[in-house]
């Protein structure tokens, strides 16, 4: 994009479903100013998911947008650290690879430079078995398969509120442990013992049902199928609840599907939405930089 967003400007913004995610559009987020961020961060909060199309990122703008969410996270150390950074495909501004991670299935000589392959992820919130998971995360579509790769998000909020009453009341007073030992494609984690057991899961303990420290509604808190437990009831009851509320929970009806164009941009609230991704085609290449908003424990609602 090239003329800077005239100051004032109210942006348009456009629903993408019924329940969660919504397109912004008149906005170049290289050149954004106050007055169009505090609208951007209204609609944030309304829609929790939001989409920017066609923008032109540097990893610094990438970095520079994502800052005013919050405070970076930094980048785990990865393989592409120790890999030849002539290819281009790596290419990464050297000032940002503290903080942008690359997500993708590219290979060099064999080695994986980014995050998540080609794999289905199985929906979850992002390092929820952390005790302060990310409050954000951004995607940012550089290289984008021509099918595949969708990335899903689902609505926390609402999914806490069509509850049955029963379960709802129930919910509010439990927690659950949220396993740290696989990531989302299910891929065991340097350092963590292979476990089957929910009883002995190792990872953060967050109640079920959390209260958005900005919106200040409730939503509920899954963060991760497998292994997951809640300590407060005997494991085949918990293995029931948790059933119960993830099917509920990740119904099409709290859904919406993002399919990548390139140079889309996707935020998404950490807090109250969760996201899958589908598997695509391994002959195309997919290269998404993504940055990470540093979050607070999570509230519980009483
Ligand atoms: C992530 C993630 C989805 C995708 O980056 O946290 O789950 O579409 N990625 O690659
Ligand atoms: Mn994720």
């Amino acid at each position: 994009m090239s003329a800077p967003t005239p100051a004032g400007t109210a942006l348009k913004i456009t629903p993408l479903g019924d329940a969660i995610g919504a397109e912004i559009e008149g906005v170049d987020l290289a050149r954004l100013d106050d007055a169009a961020f505090a609208q951007i961060e209204r609609a944030w909060a309304d829609h929790l998911v939001l989409r920017f199309r066609r923008q032109q990122l540097s990893d610094l703008d990438l970095m520079r947008f994502s800052r005013r969410f919050g405070a970076l996270d930094r980048v785990p150390i990865r393989a592409s650290d120790v890999m030849d950074h002539t290819d281009p495909r790596l290419a990464i501004d050297p000032e940002a690879r503290e903080y942008v991670t690359i997500i993708s299935n590219v290979k060099v000589d064999g080695m994986a430079i980014g995050g998540l392959g080609n794999y289905e992820a199985h929906w979850h919130t992002d390092m929820s078995y952390n005790d302060t998971p990310p409050s954000a995360s951004l995607l940012y579509g550089i290289d984008v398969p021509p099918a595949g790769g969708d990335t899903s998000f689902c609505n926390m909020y609402l999914a806490y509120e069509t509850l049955d009453e029963a379960s709802r009341e129930r919910v509010r007073g439990l927690t659950c442990v949220h396993d740290a030992s696989r990531n989302s494609s299910g891929e065991l984690r340097r350092g963590f013992a292979d476990n089957d057991d929910p009883t002995h899961t190792v990872g953060a303990r967050h109640p079920l049902v959390r209260v958005h420290p900005v919106t200040e509604r409730p939503c509920l808190f899954l963060g991760r199928r497998r292994n997951a437990y809640v300590p407060e009831l005997p494991l085949d009851e918990s293995e029931r609840l948790l059933d119960h509320l993830w099917a509920h929970a990740t119904q099409q009806r709290f859904n919406w599907t993002q399919q990548w164009r390139q140079h889309d941009l996707v935020i998404w609230d950490n807090r109250c939405a969760m996201h899958r991704r589908d598997g695509f085609d391994d002959r195309h290449d997919r290269v998404m930089h993504r940055t990470q908003i540093r979050g607070t424990a999570p509230m519980r609602y009483v």
